[in-house]
Order: structure tokens, then C-alpha cells, then sequence
């Protein structure tokens, strides 16, 4: 049985169940109150009518504008109809910033003080290199207009991207070889070109090439900036990046209930995080911690400190999982198979279920696919290293068409605060090069995804060393 039917046979099972109870009901009335059925019937129907009337009146009436009752209902109003289109109709966007959660207050200092102090004091640990090869989701597609330049910092490169006027993208170095401005900063977009904003050179999207200096016709052969292999896929723009410049070996693959609008998007979270990259896809094979860091109800928050709140034990996720390198030509891949149920007093509550199979397409992509009782959709996570040990962090949610918004929100709010809880640890941790691991299988999948994730550097994959200092 589908989804869908099965969505439809619960509808009128429950509706049913509804009815014998109304039915059921009116004969006790009956009984007990000794009043006919049928008066009891009309009495409704008469207090329904009032209501009619009065509704309809008021809409007919000349508003006494002297009243202060009616600013007080023109506010309502349009408060309650801001609320629906809030909760029903609009798609989610949850930011969260660097200091915004995930740092405890320490002192007299307050979060984001913490948080600055923390990043200061951190010690790295020895970590692998901080830039791995392999596609980056630079921005999700509907940031960038056609005719539209953004500057974009990531990966240790400054870049323009920009939409050209027949609706491609392309990533360029963002500084001019003339005199160093920043292409994406005020530069025009003409046809498949970024023009400069400072002396008007301009550099063809696909290659880079200068294709124009308005005062005079010999354009240096050296006259060009780099261009970036660019695929848009999944309603994102991604960006391949290789420490020595190799062409893609691996592509990102389409999904193709999204490509065809099967499944719609329904919002998206945004979480900055100190850690080094590879502490966010390894949580996917980090099973213990699953049961632990995951294990308590929502209600109690994302705070560490208090999630283990005894008011909230009633209610505890349960999840299991198993995580494996897919085999060659995908051996960029890892998938990672998961159930989550909630239990109430031990009951599992089955509209909250979800299967997952999520897909790691190399270093910073997640396919998170999820069938659940209200319909199948999947969340899509892309890692952006914006600095060494700064990761932008975002969710997109895409659900079949009929599922409503705000079950949707529910899911991808539910993920976000599962995210927030892992954000404590990761904005404190170092990330420990030589973990202490135990005999266990558990400990076991950690190291065979380190061993997986390895692939993605290269012996000049840019690292990061601890600066022992003394500051005064
Ligand atoms: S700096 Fe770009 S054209 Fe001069
Ligand atoms: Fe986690």
C-alpha cells in the first residue's frame, strides 16, 4: 500500500471512528437527558444559525471607526492571517550564527563573548587537512537571479558567482588581474560575461578569458582569472574543488522526485559551526552517540546541560543504525540506513516514525531520503568550509506535494534542534586525531569512516597547525 492510500484509509477510519462516536453520543443524550433526538439536532442547528447571522451581520454593519474595538479587531485580524501564512503557507528559515547557540555562557562573559573566547583558546588537535576535494553546495539556486553576481568565501577562495543572462552559473576568482577589484562587488553581468567595476574589463563566465578592455583592442593572452567547474542539481549550485586543480571524478546526482517537482521545497535551516569538516558527516556513522545525544525528547531543548530534564522522560527517541562504504564506481559514497521511532511511556507514536537511507556523496553532501507516515521526502545537508574550523551548515527539506507545510516544518524543526545538540559538542571539542578507541563495533565504523573519508585529500590538501603563542 502507498503512502498516499494509506494516508487516505486513516483519514476515513478515523472519520468513521468520529461519526459511531457522534452517533453514540446523541443516542446517551437522548436517553439521559430525555430530550428527542431530533430537538437536539434542531438546537444545533439553531445556535449554528445565530452564529451565521451574527457573522454575516457584522460583515454588512458601517464600522464604527471611533471605536477603539475595532482597531482592536482590524489587529487581530490581520495577526491571525500573518499566523496562518506564517505556519501553514511559508517555508521555513532557521539561521542559527556563530554564538547563537551551542557555547556556554562562562563567568561574567556572556554566549557570544564565550563563544569568541573559546575559538581563540581552542586547541585544533591534529587534524586531517581542512579542505577536502570534491563538490561543495556554494548557495541553493534561488539566491541567484539571472544578471546576478555574488561574492562567495569559502574554501580559502574568494569567488564570483554569478548567473549569466542565459541563466548558467559560473564561479570566477573574484580579484580583476588588472588592479585587483573584486569582480562580484558591484560588477555588471552583460550576456555570458562579469564586467569589472573598476576600468570595465570583461571576463567570460565559461573560462575565465578577458574578452573586452574598452581602451584598446590587444588583449594579453595572461589577461584571465580562474574559472571553477559549476553543476546545478537538486535546486543548488555546487562547486568542485580540487587542491591541485584535477577535473570532477564523480558527479552529484539527481534526485528525480525533485528535478520533476514531485517532491516540493518546504524550507531550510542554517547552523555556523566551529569544528573541522570532518566531525559533521562522521556524527552519520557515530551510532552511540545517536542513543545518547539524540535519545531525549525535543521538549527538554537542545541545551546538554538540561536535556536530561526528568519532566520530559516520558518521551524518548529511539534509533537505530548501521553505516557502509558503497562499492566501486560509487566509492565516493557512504550510506547510512537509520530508524527513528518516538516512544511515549514506552509506546512508539507511528506518525513519527521515519526510515532513512541517507547517501554522504563525498566530503560535504548528504541525500537524507525518509519515508514516514504522512509521505516520503528527504533532507539534503551541504558542508561549506567558509574558514579552517568554520562550517556553514544547511538543511533543505523536500516533501511529496500533498504533505502540509507545517508537518514538513515539524520534520525539518525536529532535525534542526537534533543538529543544535551536536553543535555543542562540535563548537568545543578538538578534533582528536588518535582517538582512544575501544574493541567494539561501534568504534569499529568510526575508523572505517575515517578511513572512507580519507579519500578526499591529496598530499596538498592545505592544513592547519597549532600557533603556539604567548599573548600580552
Ligand atoms: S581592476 Fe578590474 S578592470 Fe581595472
Ligand atoms: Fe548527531
Amino acid at each position: 500500500m502507498t503512502q498516499k492510500k494509506y494516508f487516505i484509509a486513516m483519514s476515513l477510519f478515523v472519520s468513521t471512528i468520529a461519526i459511531l462516536f457522534l452517533a453514540v453520543s446523541g443516542a446517551v443524550t437522548e436517553k439521559i437527558l430525555d430530550i428527542p433526538l431530533l430537538d437536539f439536532g434542531l438546537l444545533w442547528a439553531k445556535a449554528a444559525h445565530n452564529v451565521q447571522n451574527r457573522f454575516i451581520s457584522s460583515l454588512m454593519e458601517v464600522p464604527d471607526m471611533t471605536s477603539p474595538w475595532f482597531y482592536v479587531k482590524v489587529v487581530t485580524a490581520l495577526i491571525s492571517i500573518y499566523g496562518f501564512w506564517w505556519i501553514f503557507l511559508r517555508p521555513l528559515n532557521r539561521v542559527r550564527k556563530l554564538g547563537d547557540i551551542g557555547y556556554i555562557a562562562e563567568g561574567e562573559m556572556t554566549v557570544k563573548e564565550t563563544a569568541n573566547f573559546v575559538q581563540k583558546r581552542r586547541r585544533v588537535g591534529t587534524t586531517p587537512p581542512v579542505y577536502p576535494n570534491g563538490w561543495f553546495g556554494l548557495m541553493e539556486s534561488f539566491y541567484l537571479k539571472k544578471g546576478e553576481a555574488k561574492t562567495v568565501s569559502c574554501l580559502g577562495l574568494n569567488l564570483a558567482v554569478f548567473r549569466d543572462e542565459y541563466g548558467n552559473v559560473h564561479a570566477l576568482d573574484a580579484y580583476c588581474p588588472h588592479m585587483g577589484a573584486n569582480l562580484a562587488a558591484g560588477g555588471r553581468v552583460l550576456g555570458d560575461c562579469i564586467e569589472c567595476p573598476f576600468h570595465a574589463w570583461r571576463f567570460r563566465g565559461e573560462d575565465g578569458k578577458c574578452t573586452r578592455i574598452p581602451y584598446t583592442d590587444k588583449i594579453p593572452e595572461v589577461a584571465r582569472v580562474k574559472s571553477w567547474p559549476v553543476r546545478e542539481v537538486t535546486g543548488w549550485i555546487f562547486l568542485w574543488y580540487h587542491c591541485d586543480g584535477a577535473e570532477p571524478s564523480w558527479s552529484v546526482p539527481e534526485i528525480e522526485d525533485v528535478e520533476t517537482g514531485g517532491w516540493v521545497y518546504k524550507g531550510r535551516t542554517e547552523h555556523h559551526i566551529n569544528a573541522h569538516i570532518q566531525e559533521i558527516p562522521e556524527n552519520g556513522a557515530d551510532v552511540v552517540h545517536l542513543g545518547h545525544v539524540h535519545g531525549p525528547a525535543l521538549g527538554a531543548g537542545v541545551d546538554l546541560r538540561t536535556m536530561w530534564n526528568k519532566w520530559w522522560s516520558f518521551a524518548e527517541h529511539k534509533w537505530t543504525a548501521g553505516w557502509e562504504q558503497c562499492p566501486e564506481p560509487n566509492g565516493h559514497v557512504g550510506q547510512l540506513v537509520l530508524t527513528h521511532k518516538l516512544t511515549l511511556f514506552g509506546l512508539e507514536i507511528p506518525f513519527i516514525t521515519l526510515a532513512v537511507r541517507a547517501r554522504q556523496i563525498g566530503p560535504a553532501i548528504v541525500y537524507l531520503e525518509f519515508e514516514s507516515f504522512f509521505g516520503k521526502g528527504m533532507f539534503l545537508q551541504t558542508v561549506l568550509p567558509m574558514a579552517p574550523l568554520t562550517q556553514r551548515v544547511v538543511h533543505n527539506i523536500y516533501v511529496s506535494s500533498w504533505m502540509p507545510m507545517f508537518i514538513a516544518k515539524l520534520y525539518m524543526i525536529g532535525e534542526a534542534m537534533q543538529v543544535e545538540r551536536d553543535v555543542m559538542i562540535w563548537n568545543n571539542k578538538q578534533y582528536e586525531g588518535k582517538p582512544m578507541f575501544v574493541k567494539s563495533k561501534e568504534d569499529t565504523l568510526i575508523a572505517k569512516h575515517r578511513r572512507w573519508y580519507g579519500q578526499f585529500y591529496s598530499e596538498n590538501s592545505p592544513k592547519i597547525f597549532q600557533k603556539d603563542t604567548l599573548e600580552f
